[in-house]
């Protein structure tokens, strides 16, 4: 795994921005696992915790994820198709967040990420990427921001969509702080920068600001 680039971080703090840039930037496709978990999460609806692990066994295998295309423009596709806005909404996030708690949907999650690692170089993104999936990973990069930053970019991310039923910055902001304490404090693979990791806080920081201090590790 040593063609890999890892980028992890909390909710908003700029990851598939900047996986997208850095796909672009190496002309290698990235992977949005975070959007693996959210299918995770809506496959098994709000029930998961309370499902058998044979039947969450069952509903996992019948997902098959594969990567199309390169840099800006690679798409995740879901059983050959590729995914819509409707797994973006906070709700599904939760769902994901919690789904991801279940050492069955991480371990399916790991290997489907793993698979996709071992056929092509990749920017991966998520929340174990430099932990967990990649421990061997060239470059790994973990982004922070302030939680009011983070809460006021996914507003605009979501506006940018279209989304209906925009929520309010405040309710935002409360659902991100409860999404990533769950992430932090659960058991497996918990929301934490791998000791190697390079720390970058992308609250000070704009864009063009981030993707410049990446790429400076990346060709050093
Ligand atoms: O990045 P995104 O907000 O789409 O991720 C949704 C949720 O999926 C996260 O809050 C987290 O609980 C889970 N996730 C994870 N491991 C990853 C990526 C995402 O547990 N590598």
């Amino acid at each position: 795994f040593r063609h890999i680039v890892t980028l992890d971080g909390p909710a908003g703090v700029g990851k598939t921005t900047m996986a997208k840039r850095l796909a672009g930037a190496l002309r290698i496709p990235y992977m949005d696992t975070g959007a693996m978990y959210r299918v995770c999460g809506m496959r098994l609806g709000e029930e998961a915790t309370a499902m058998s692990e044979a039947d969450i066994l069952q509903t996992l295998r019948a997902i098959h994820f594969s990567l199309d295309g390169s840099g800006e423009g690679t798409r995740l596709l879901v059983d050959d198709v590729p995914m819509g806005d409707e797994i973006r909404t906070e709700r599904v996030g939760m769902l994901a967040s919690t789904v991801g708690t279940l050492p069955s949907v991480r371990a399916y999650c790991r290997e489907a990420q793993q698979g996709l690692g071992v056929a092509t170089p990749l920017v991966a993104e998520g929340r174990d990427m430099g932990t967990v999936v990649f421990p061997r990973a060239a470059y790994k990069f973990f982004l922070e921001a302030a939680p009011e930053i983070r809460a006021q970019r996914r507003l605009d991310q979501l506006k940018e969509m279209g989304a209906s039923d925009l929520p309010s910055l405040d309710d935002l902001a409360a659902q991100i702080a409860a999404r990533d304490h769950q992430d932090r404090t659960r058991k497996e693979a918990p929301l934490k920068p791998a000791e190697d990791a390079i720390l970058i806080d992308t609250g000070k920081l704009d864009v063009d600001g981030v993707f410049k201090r990446l790429m400076q590790e990346i060709k050093a």
